[in-house]
């Protein structure tokens, strides 16, 4: 089985999880200027969990014996409107990436190769989770964006996620 097209998909993937960690660092950094440190720990945790996701498949590539080779990260955006913003395009940013993964699960069903395919279904799930996550968010923050102390709340929330070794 010649896997050539799985490693240059699989390269790809790194850079894609790379650019997600850049982008919600920004998003982080944009809550940190505006002093909700609660929502900005939420999305700082989210970049670290991407940069996870990079790692895994970093990992996976180098197991199957691919040649590993680092792409460039373009730069995140930086000047959100507001908050709800944010989070939809959070959301957007996740079902992209789920159409990536699930065309890498398509591209090795084809050529017969089921290792890559059982290590994407992680990812699969993951992202319906991602996605999940992500949807309950914008509804909340529609909810509290104009009410100053159920936002501090919605702050306080989301000051309380750890990063969880394995997602
Ligand atoms: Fe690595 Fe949020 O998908």
């Amino acid at each position: 089985m010649n896997r050539d097209i799985i490693y240059n998909l699989l390269n790809s993937q790194i850079a894609k999880e790379q650019y997600a960690a850049q982008l919600y660092l920004s998003m982080s950094a944009w809550f940190y200027e505006r002093d909700l440190d609660g929502i900005a720990n939420y999305f700082r945790i989210q970049s670290k969990e991407e940069l996870m996701h990079a790692e895994k498949f970093f990992d996976f590539l180098n197991d199957l014996g691919g040649k590993i080779v680092l792409q460039s990260v373009e730069q995140p955006p930086h000047d959100f409107t507001d908050a709800q913003a944010i989070f939809e395009k959070a959301l957007e940013h996740e079902k992209l990436v789920t159409q990536s993964i699930f065309a890498i699960v398509k591209a090795a069903n084809e050529i017969g190769d089921y290792s890559t395919a059982s290590f994407l279904q992680w990812f699969v799930n993951e992202q319906v989770e991602e996605e999940a996550t992500a949807s309950q968010l914008i509804t909340k923050i529609k909810l509290v964006k104009d009410n100053p102390s159920a936002l501090y709340l919605f702050d306080q929330e989301l000051a309380q996620r750890v990063l969880t070794p394995g997602e």
